[in-house]
Parts: C-alpha cells; sequence; structure tokens
C-alpha cells in the first residue's frame, strides 16, 4: 500500500517537471498520453492494485482518481495557456501592415513601331482594306522575278540580300505579298500589308538592315491614279494632321507605271524648312504607282479589264516622324527609358 502511494507521489512530482517544461501543444497531448493513456504510468501503476488488501483499495483508488484529476486539470491549463501562446504568435507572424509601400508592378506597352503599323493599318481598314500578310522568308521568283525584276536586273543591287538558296532569300520589301495575294484572290482587291524586310545596309542614324514597311494594293475595274493621289492624301492628314499635303515626285519601279516617290510637307516646320526635313520642307515616306500590266497578267489577271495601284510605306520613317525621333537605332536598342515613352 505505501508503495503504490509513494509511486502515485513520485508520478505527482515528475509530471510536474514535465509539464513546466513543455512548450507546445504537441509536448502537453505526448504528456497526456504518456501519463494518462492506456499504456501510460498512471494505468501501470494501478495495475499492481490487484495484490492490495481488498481493504486498502478504495483508498488507494481514491488517491488515484485525485492524482488523475489533478493531472488532467493542469493538462487542460498548460494546453489553453500555450493554445493562446501559439495563437498569439501565428498572428504576430502573419501580421499585415498596411502603411507598408506595396509592391510596384511595371505595365508593359505596345512598341513605337507597332503604334505606328497599328495606327497606319487603322486608317486603311476605316477606308475598306483588309489587311494581307505574307512570309519575311520568300522566293526570288516573288521579291524578284514577277515584280518585273529578273536576275540580273541593276535594280537589284539596291536590294542586296541574305539568300539561303539560290531561290530563297529574305525579302528585301513586302511588295511580293502583292503577287501572293493577286494569285489567291481576284478583283475587286483592297489590302495593306505591314511586315519586317530586310536587306545589305550599314546600320546609322537612318538606316538599319531590318526595318518594316506597309504595302498597299488595290486593283480594280476603272482604278486611276487619281484614286492613288487621293487615297494617299486621306491617309496622311489623317496620320500627320490635316494641314498635311502630299507631292508627288516621278521615280521609277520595275513593277509600276508610272511610279513616284511621295513626300509629305514637313511634320515640324510645315514645309518652311528646318533640321528635320534638311531645309527641303518635305519628307520622302513611301513608294507608289500603278501596277503595272505585266505584273497583273503575272497574276492571272486581265490587264486590259483590270488596273490596280500600290504603295510601300516606310514604317521607321513614318514613326520617327509621329514621335519626332531622331535615330533609327532607338527602336531596336530595347532601351526601357526610350520604349516608356510611348504607351
Ligand atoms: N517596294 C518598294 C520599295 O521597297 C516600294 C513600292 C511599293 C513602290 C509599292 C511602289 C509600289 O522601295
Amino acid at each position: 500500500m505505501d508503495d503504490i502511494r509513494k509511486r502515485l507521489e513520485q508520478l505527482a512530482e515528475e509530471f510536474q517537471k514535465d509539464i513546466a517544461g513543455a512548450a507546445s501543444l504537441a509536448g502537453i497531448n505526448e504528456l497526456r498520453v504518456s501519463y494518462l493513456g492506456k499504456k501510460g504510468h498512471l494505468t501501470g501503476i494501478l495495475r499492481g492494485m490487484g495484490q492490495l488488501d481488498p481493504a486498502q483499495r478504495p483508498l488507494v483508488g481514491q488517491l488515484a482518481n485525485e492524482v488523475r484529476q489533478t493531472l488532467e486539470t493542469d493538462l487542460q491549463k498548460a494546453a489553453e495557456r500555450l493554445g493562446r501562446l501559439e495563437q498569439a504568435e501565428k498572428l504576430r507572424q502573419e501580421e499585415l501592415d498596411v502603411t507598408r509601400p506595396g509592391l510596384k508592378t511595371t505595365v508593359g506597352g505596345r512598341h513605337p513601331l507597332t503604334l505606328v503599323i497599328d495606327e497606319i493599318c487603322n486608317i486603311f481598314i476605316g477606308l475598306g482594306y483588309s489587311v494581307a500578310e505574307g512570309p519575311e522568308i520568300e522566293y526570288d521568283r516573288y521579291n524578284f522575278e514577277l515584280l518585273r525584276l529578273p536576275q540580273g536586273h541593276p535594280a537589284r543591287d539596291e536590294q542586296d540580300t541574305f539568300y539561303i538558296t539560290d531561290h530563297i532569300l529574305l525579302r528585301t520589301q513586302t511588295s511580293p505579298v502583292q503577287i501572293r495575294v493577286m494569285q489567291e484572290q481576284k478583283p475587286p482587291i483592297k489590302i495593306v500589308c505591314p511586315g519586317r524586310v530586310y536587306r545589305s545596309d550599314t546600320v546609322d542614324a537612318t538606316h538599319s538592315p531590318v526595318f518594316h514597311q506597309i504595302e498597299g494594293l488595290v486593283v480594280d475595274e476603272g482604278v486611276t491614279m487619281g484614286d492613288l493621289v487621293g487615297s494617299l492624301q486621306l491617309f496622311s492628314r489623317q496620320l500627320f494632321g490635316k494641314e498635311t499635303r502630299i507631292r508627288l515626285r516621278p521615280h521609277h519601279f520595275p513593277f509600276t507605271e508610272p511610279s513616284c516617290e511621295v513626300d509629305i510637307s514637313c511634320w515640324s516646320c510645315q514645309g518652311k524648312g528646318c533640321r528635320t526635313c534638311k531645309l527641303e520642307g518635305w519628307i520622302e515616306v513611301l513608294g507608289a504607282g500603278m501596277v503595272h500590266p505585266e505584273v497583273l497578267e503575272n497574276c492571272g489577271i486581265d490587264s486590259a479589264r483590270y488596273s490596280g495601284f500600290a504603295f510601300g510605306i516606310g514604317v521607321e520613317r513614318t514613326a520617327m516622324g509621329r514621335f519626332g525621333i531622331d535615330d533609327i537605332r532607338n527602336f531596336y536598342e530595347n532601351d526601357i527609358r526610350f520604349l516608356s515613352q510611348f504607351r
């Protein structure tokens, strides 16, 4: 009897040390199992009750119950206290300081060349054109031959490019899309085609071996040079303002006849003459002309019945004018300080 009583007292003492050292809810649960569980210390001691004198059993039983009670109350209290601490710690860790400066996300924008391409295409879409596309890797036949630039033609010299094979090259102009469209569609045709083109050229403030053009093509019955001039006039006024004038200078392209280069009155000085236009008052932005009858025939279009005009707009040049940019290299350097000025 004394033995069991002693062991129960010892158990209570041990328990007080253990519970004082418990630092977490998990620790408390472990203690509960190791003292009060089926295989716990208390059960172990009470197993010895069987050997006791029956008269003493109630006394020991009462003592054991008291010990169990104390242990349970203490465990409960400790669990509550640690639970509160753990909750407080969790709140502290998850604390949200709404006065802290936020994380800034930078929002991207469209590239100035894309902006100008979209703007120009939208003007022509408004005039009833649709948008066509063609490959940058093109057949010599489409880029040159069917446009009346046979092998050895001197005009090829100005448009030297990278040849992938004898017959396949990086297109030097968007004009081959004229051929592709006319082979696919029959008149009336009214398309613009924006795209990248390549020429062997030394880089400087106004030249780049990779640049962009927007091709335009209109083919129908009775299309005249007057329609070309009217369309380009409308286009220039929409893009550069309603005071803008255009000027046509005779030129030569093998695939148009007659051909011209088109200048617009300087966007900086409105034609008075300044640094931007090199005192000329005019800036060249595109080449144009009436589609050569042979080109129509090359694509199976009856040149006795149909006529058409075509034009090719230099995108970089136009964008430089539109945004007042004086060096073409800015477009390709990916300097965020430059690009972020255009949205
Ligand atoms: N493709 C010509 C060039 O790159 C421009 C042009 C297009 C001229 C259409 C006339 C008609 O110079």
